[in-house]
């Protein structure tokens, strides 16, 4: 997988980075912690990218694709014979891995049968191919990731306690979208040019009413969904203003107005987007949102503008278009 920019300049990602720096100067385990989609992968591509380990293998096995009876050969390797349909000697991923970087994805999923085994290896860099007694030596760094809550697992015995502390002498975790919306802009532009330049476009402007929307978005899916949403968006648009097909823009704003409000000011927002959508987008006048809201216009403008809602991303009126340039860029 080619690892994109690593883009984000919030606090939380940043500290992130710092990890990635402190940790790729040392040769010891990390476990990456976060919800699908914040950048598990990628953060382990650029520890073994920036670390000593570089120029060796980077090697991934993601434990929760390969059948349980399957794993301990995926690993270590077998002999010949070692198991019926062992028809030749294997190698596995530690051996793979020699010089660089293991990366075992879906950690979790590791049965607990398997996990002595893995332990051996992290703590005394031995380990045998199935069927073989000879004791092979492996000079690997192990990265591990999980969206599952691995100290929860300790706690409920599904999970080696041993192995947990091992795994995790240094941890990261990666922080949901949601709790670096400053990093949204940045990303959007970021994935916009690059998707625009595959499909040979040139799109340069983000309408502020579009921006506003995927700022107030949960994005439970994080950095993938809002990578995915994107992709969707310059594959539709045509002509320099990213358009995003109204009936997605809309899907998102439901799930704003419907998802649980983090803070008061999420909360408030999200009712103004809702009355804003209702209103379609208009705040004056006696059907606008300041007179459902029963505030002077004045006054909500002022609110919006302090909640980030754009006061102008007007056009959103023309409900019967198929798409949102003609809405947002009007
Ligand atoms: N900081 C970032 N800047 C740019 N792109 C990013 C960043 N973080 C992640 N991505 C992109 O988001 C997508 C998801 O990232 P990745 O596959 O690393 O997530 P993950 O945590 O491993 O997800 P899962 O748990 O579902 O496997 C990838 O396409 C990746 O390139
Ligand atoms: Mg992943």
């Amino acid at each position: 997988m080619a690892i994109p920019d690593l883009i984000g300049s919030s606090e939380r990602f940043q500290a992130v980075l710092d990890d990635v720096r402190v940790v790729a100067g040392v040769g010891c385990s990390v476990l990456l912690q976060g919800e699908t989609g914040t950048g598990k992968e990628v953060i382990a591509h650029a520890i073994h990218d920036s670390s000593s380990r570089q120029t060796g293998p980077f090697v991934g096995l993601n434990c929760a694709a390969i059948p349980a009876a399957l794993l301990e050969s995926e690993l270590f390797g077998h002999e010949k014979g070692a198991f019926t349909g062992a028809i030749a000697q294997t190698i596995g991923r530690f051996q793979a891995a020699h010089g660089g970087t293991l990366f075992l994805d879906e950690i979790g999923d590791l049965p607990l049968e398997l996990q002595p085994k893995l332990l051996r290896v992290l703590q005394d860099q031995q380990y045998e191919r199935l069927g073989s007694t000879r004791t092979l030596r492996a000079d690997v760094r192990v990265i591990a990731a999980t969206n599952q809550d691995l100290s929860r697992m300790v706690e409920q015995k599904t999970f080696r306690a041993d192995l947990y502390y091992r795994l995790s002498v240094f941890p990261i975790s990666l922080p949901p979208l949601r709790k670096r919306k400053e990093d949204i802009p940045s990303l959007v532009h970021y994935f916009n040019r690059r998707f625009s330049r595959q499909m040979g476009k040139s799109i340069d402007q983000v309408p502020d009413g579009v921006m506003d929307i995927l700022k107030a978005h949960h994005w439970p899916g994080n950095i993938r969904e809002l990578q995915n949403f994107i992709e969707r968006s310059v594959i539709v648009t045509q002509g320099p203003v990213l358009s995003p097909r109204i009936t997605e823009l809309n899907l998102l704003m439901q799930a704003v107005v419907s998802a649980p409000p983090q803070t008061l000011s999420d909360a408030e927002r999200a009712h103004i987007l809702g009355i804003l959508k209702e209103t379609n987008w208009t705040v004056g006048g006696p059907d606008g949102a300041a007179a459902r809201l029963g505030v002077p216009r004045t006054t909500l403008i002022g609110r919006m503008q302090k909640l980030g809602i754009s006061s102008r991303p007007s056009g959103l009126r023309l409900a019967s278009s198929r798409n949102a340039s003609q809405l947002l860029a009007s």
